[in-house]
């Protein structure tokens, strides 16, 4: 396996085809049901149909995670419906964070304590993604953040660890808190990407590096700009990403290149790709086996 694979390809055929417990960290974003443009793959079915696709996903991600692995599920609290919801179905809020939690329960996944991740900016503070408010007789609260529900496969202890404590020690002492209000926000062109910066902690928080082990591989099942693979390249993770969507998958693999190209290399022999370029499938490595730990990583 090179440092970094990248699928062109429907996440669930190429997570039955890697091996069982071959990832340490899963960290995603999977459609929201919210009606967006991502061309080959519709984000408006009923909700059942949803719900039954989560669970196909979760399902294949226990399949994967090695024991002690990790997965964090970025999703919003809840989703507002469309004015004819309350007509067809009862409501007009759907909870998707609370039932994807439930159905990891449900599927032998040991919970974790989840983050919320306030969208906004550290100067102006959080942003609604809308306007709509309601009325003065029915109010809607506007969202201003979205869930990062974090799971763990077999036991709580990831093997990798140095079993280190203290507050001196953890170089990522901000993130252990369960809001996360201060990540900076940049557009990079896709409609719904995260920043690098959530990756990037979530990464540090749940995978180690240590002398002497293998590196732990970091997958993405639907990496839409490739933020994901940012964070692990730049943490000297092994990365597995995909991507269904041709054009988001150009941009992610353009990204998670230039990041790598961008890394201080132990063994300067340049980066390099393999396999076929314009093919469903890309490998890259970047010269020599590993690559340098990134300073501070305990
Ligand atoms: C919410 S976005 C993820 C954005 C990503 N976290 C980022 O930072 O850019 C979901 C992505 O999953 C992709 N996708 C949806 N279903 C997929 C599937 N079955 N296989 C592979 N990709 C899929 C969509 O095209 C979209 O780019």
């Amino acid at each position: 396996m090179g440092n970094v694979t990248l699928y062109n390809e429907d996440a669930f055929d190429v997570m039955a085809r890697l091996p069982e417990s071959s990832v340490d960290l899963i960290v995603t974003s999977p459609r929201y049901n919210v009606g967006m443009d991502y061309g080959e793959i519709s984000d408006d079915t009923d909700w059942p149909t949803y719900y039954a696709e989560m669970e196909r996903f979760l399902t294949l991600s226990y399949r994967l995670l090695c024991d002690g692995g990790v997965i964090a599920i970025n999703v919003p609290k809840e989703v507002r419906l469309r004015r004819d919801s309350i007509e067809q179905i009862g409501r007009r809020v759907e909870k998707i964070a609370v039932r994807v939690e439930l159905m990891c329960e449900r599927l032998g996944f040991l919970p974790r304590e989840a983050i919320i991740w306030v969208k906004g900016k550290e100067d102006t503070g959080p942003i609604a993604t809308t306007y709509a408010m309601g009325s003065d007789n029915n109010i809607y609260v506007r969202p201003t953040c979205e869930m990062i529900l974090l799971h763990s496969k077999g036991r709580y202890y990831y093997d990798n660890g140095t079993g280190r404590r203290g507050t001196k020690d953890v170089p990522f002492l901000d993130e252990t808190k369960d809001v996360w209000w201060n990540v900076p926000t940049r557009v990079n062109g896709h409609p719904a990407a995260f920043p690098v910066e959530i990756p990037e902690r979530l990464i540090r928080m749940f995978t180690c590096m240590k002398d002497g082990a293998r590196i732990p591989v970091v997958m993405d099942c639907f990496m839409g700009s490739g933020s994901t693979g940012v964070a692990a390249v730049r943490t000297g993770r092994r990365f597995i990403g995909c991507e269904i969507n041709r054009r988001f998958f150009e941009d992610a693999r353009r990204r998670i290149a230039g990041s790598a190209l961008q890394l201080p290399l132990r063994s300067n022999t340049g980066f390099h790709l393999t396999g076929e370029l314009a093919g469903l499938q890309t490998e890259f490595g970047f010269g020599g086996d590993s690559l340098e730990p990134p300073a501070g990583e305990p």
